[in-house]
């Protein structure tokens, strides 16, 4: 997608090093940052200079094969592999592309053994891209329903950033907005927040404004007034893991905008790529939550008048605070679950239909 009006993909290998877009400075500044070892992109996805699901699936894979560029050694490999899974805990694509990658390079010899690491780091992303464009596809059935039946400005609320950003390209909740906009659908969407880390207001919008795409911020509590004003037709947001069951988990805050949307009958649907799915846990209290440094909660960052970031204090100094960043929204509050392959129940036998 468009950043000032270049076609840009979140992650790339150039002259040997892996090219990123650094988050963490966004929407303030635009950079882009060199990744060079698989400890470069431990730290980044620890830093979150890159984060969402599926992005931080594609970094592993290109981390892992950053690794094998630096030695052949296959405990450096494993050892790398082992970190990279670690770095996040929560998002199942990070796994999930660490043993792909993996299984691919088992019995390889050592002389062909980076050129097949970075090609499987490239095709999974390019797979993701595709998949993420078919979720567009496949969600813009929805939002052209509910358009054909308004004749009005179609009102769509997502939670954090689950946009092209947190993808390769395209995202999992914001692809059916692009492409109900490239169809001519006007369509205008409510941008949660997403305290603490702001993904929302400094991603989401971000990243919409930059494709012209109408969209208004709102503290993480508005969605409730809102769809009981009958302003929201509908809630799209991603997830970091979706359990078989049709468990759904995502950033802190979701959940509670799942049950806001099932008191008020708004449609609530959740868009993933199949990587997302974990197929082995069965009971969601077994999903790692991740719990992050309580500083993301005390402290923000924005800029100062002379373009600078500044990080500041907004707590009582002796304060505690609690830094949870998923949550789990059941699969009863969820009306469908938008993939690649097409729009299934969010169910064991839903998402069987479709995948095995
Ligand atoms: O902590 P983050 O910013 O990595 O969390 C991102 C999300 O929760 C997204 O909704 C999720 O990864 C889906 S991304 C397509």
């Amino acid at each position: 997608m468009r950043i000032e009006g270049k076609e840009y993909r979140t992650i790339w290998f150039e002259n040997n090093v892996v090219k990123i877009i650094d988050q963490t400075k966004l929407p303030h500044q635009f950079k882009i940052k060199e990744i060079k070892t698989v400890k470069d992109a431990i730290n980044a996805i620890k830093t979150m200079e890159v984060r969402g699901a599926p992005l931080i699936g594609g970094t592993a894979a290109y981390g892992l094969a950053l690794a094998v560029q630096e030695t052949n050694d296959p405990e450096f490999i494993k050892k790398s592999a082992k970190e990279l899974i670690q770095s996040r805990p929560t998002a199942i694509n990070l796994k999930w592309a660490v043993d792909r990658m993996i299984k691919k390079l088992t019995g390889i010899n050592s002389d062909q053994l980076l050129n097949i690491a970075l090609n499987e780091a490239k095709e999974i992303c390019d797979e993701d891209e595709k998949f993420c464009e078919n979720i567009g596809i496949n969600g813009l059935k929805i939002i052209e329903e509910i358009y054909n039946k308004k004749k009005d400005t179609v009102n769509i609320l997502t939670h954090c950033n689950a946009g092209w950003l947190a993808t390769i390209n395209w995202g999992t909740a914001t692809s059916p907005i692009y492409q109900a906009h490239k169809k001519g659908i006007p369509v205008h969407v409510w941008v949660d927040e997403t305290r603490p880390r702001n993904q929302g207001a400094n991603l989401t919008s971000y990243e919409l404004n930059e494709e012209e795409i109408p969209n208004t911020i709102i503290a993480d509590n508005t969605g409730g007034i809102l769809m009981q004003r009958g302003e929201i037709d509908m809630c799209i947001v991603g997830t970091d893991r979706t359990l078989s069951n049709g468990d759904v988990c995502n950033k802190i805050g979701t959940y509670l905008k799942a049950l806001a949307a099932h008191d008020n009958n708004v449609p609530f649907y959740v868009a993933l790529p199949s990587s997302t799915i974990d197929w082995d846990i069965k009971d969601a209290k077994d999903i790692p939550i991740e719990e992050r440094n309580s500083e993301e909660l005390s402290h923000v960052e924005g800029i100062d008048e002379n373009n600078e970031i500044k990080k500041v204090l907004i707590y009582p100094l002796k304060s505690k605070a609690m830094n949870l960043a998923f949550d789990v929204t059941p699969a009863k509050y969820v009306t469908g679950l938008i993939t690649e392959r097409g729009i299934s129940e969010a169910s064991f036998d839903g998402l069987s239909k479709l995948f095995k």
